[in-house]
């Protein structure tokens, strides 16, 4: 088939390039001249493992290409409109971008075509969006709400092994093409109306959160009584109404959907009046968890001023380099406000965490140059070079060897087998080991 897809960031990348690699024949347009540029060369504008060499492959294979021109448009079948819907200062949604697209589409679209919308967008865009295409070009359009549930620093294997594709339509004939379009990916589909399609996807998202949201609810309760919640945490997902994912505390969820979605969907709740306390619950503890290495700093300290805090970790969650609404940047704010000295290393976030905390805290090269003479290491994101330290030697460089691991990196014995070492984690008892 031939698609277009528009706009390349992570979903608009990962959509077309798994779409070529199942044969289809993809054409990514952006406005980004630079992008473009880069893309075709085969460099990514964003850190994903696997994407680079399934993009080159794609581009190789001749089924991949990228454009700025929208006459590309012309002789497309399908045309997926995945434009990024950032949040709005007011937490509504920002549609101007998808209202952009959907205007600069209008003029180049064939009647055939049938449009297809990607993007995250509050219930009832998709119903705007058609009419704004088709007062622009003057004939009735197909649209399919057909939202993307990938994860960053998966976003190749969620897309081809996702656990459901959703296609929300209103014409038999529009959704019978783009099931056919999914068709060789062998995937559970689900059709349904083109609201329902977009509550899914809030649903699903604000689901997921008050689930982290919760399990980090259990796991101030836990740390009160004495209790270890990974066991908890455990024991709870063995029950398959329950399920283990996204049972693991820490210092709060960030990412470009999560806080955004919820807060969305609060809104679009209260705009109906709908009581959604259980979302503001979700959000406010998520706020809340951003705060507690740093609580248990001062707790441990008493005042943190002068105090050199090593963080490892910057990204919002490990395998990429993803700084918004990363917990990272509040813990930062808060420890030079406290006047604390902060020394941060990440593998793969440097040089946007530089572009939002700037001079405000110092950048290592390294791990070991980070936790040079550290009064305490807190570990911020879970990437798996940093599950792997080797404990002893860290602490070793260190002024004091304590540690406050905002994603329960270790296990008790790899604790147990410090010498000396001050453990703080979340939703875990404290340890201390060869300190009198
Ligand atoms: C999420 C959804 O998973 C995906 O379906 C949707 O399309 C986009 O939003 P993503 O933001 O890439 O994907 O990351 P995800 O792996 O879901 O993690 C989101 C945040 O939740 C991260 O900050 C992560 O650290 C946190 N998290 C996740 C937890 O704190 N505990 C968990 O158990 C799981």
């Amino acid at each position: 088939m031939k698609i277009a897809v528009l706009g390349t960031g992570y979903v608009g990348l990962s959509t077309g390039v798994c779409l070529s690699e199942i044969g289809h024949n993809v054409t990514c347009i952006d406005i980004n001249k630079e992008k473009i540029k880069h893309l075709r060369q085969g460099i990514l504008p964003i850190y994903e493992p696997g994407l680079e060499a399934l993009l080159a492959s794609n581009i190789t294979a001749g089924r991949l290409r990228f454009t700025t021109d929208r006459k590309e448009l012309k002789d497309k079948e399908i045309i997926i409109i995945a434009v990024g819907t950032p949040q709005r200062e007011d937490g509504e949604a920002d549609l101007s971008y998808i209202e952009q697209a959907a205007k600069d589409i209008s003029g180049y679209i064939a009647e055939s075509s049938i449009i297809v919308i990607k993007s995250t967008v509050p219930v009832g865009t998709n119903e705007y969006i058609k009419k704004t295409i088709e007062k622009e070009c003057g004939f009735s359009i197909q649209i399919i709400s057909n939202p993307e549930f990938l994860r960053q620093g998966s976003a190749i294997h969620d897309t081809m092994n996702a656990d459901r594709i959703i296609i929300g339509y209103e014409n038999k004939a529009a959704a019978m093409k783009l099931q056919e379009m999914y068709r060789p990916l062998n995937l559970p589909i689900l059709l349904t109306s083109i609201r329902s399609a977009e509550m899914i996807k809030y649903a699903s998202n604000a689901f997921l959160a008050t689930k982290i949201s919760f399990i980090n609810a259990m796991a101030n309760i836990c740390e009160a009584v004495g209790a270890n919640i990974e066991d908890v945490a455990q024991g709870m997902g063995k029950d398959k109404r329950i399920g283990e994912a996204f049972l693991k505390p820490g210092i709060g969820y960030g990412g470009s959907c999560f806080p955004k979605d919820v807060e969305v969907l609060h809104h679009t709740a209260s705009l109906y009046g709908i009581n959604s306390s259980l979302l503001k619950e979700t959000i406010e503890i998520n706020e809340s968890q951003k705060d507690l290495l740093v609580k248990k700093a001062l707790i441990r300290f008493g005042k943190l001023k002068g105090k050199k805090i090593t963080m490892l970790g910057l990204a919002f969650k490990p395998d990429t380099d993803d700084m918004r609404e990363a917990p990272s940047i509040n813990i930062a704010r808060s420890l030079t406000s406290l006047g604390a000295e902060v020394v941060a290393y990440d593998p793969a976030a440097m040089i946007n965490a530089k572009g939002i905390l700037g001079d405000k805290i110092l950048f290592a090269n390294s791990v070991d140059e980070a936790v040079w003479n550290a009064d305490a290491l807190f570990i911020v994101t879970e990437w798996q070079e940093f599950q792997q330290l080797n404990l002893p030697t860290v602490l070793k460089k260190m002024k004091h060897p304590i540690i406050f691991d905002g994603r329960n990196c270790f296990k008790e014995d790899r604790i147990k087998a410090c010498e000396t070492i001050e453990y703080y984690s979340i939703g875990r008892p404290d340890m201390i080991v060869g300190i009198a």
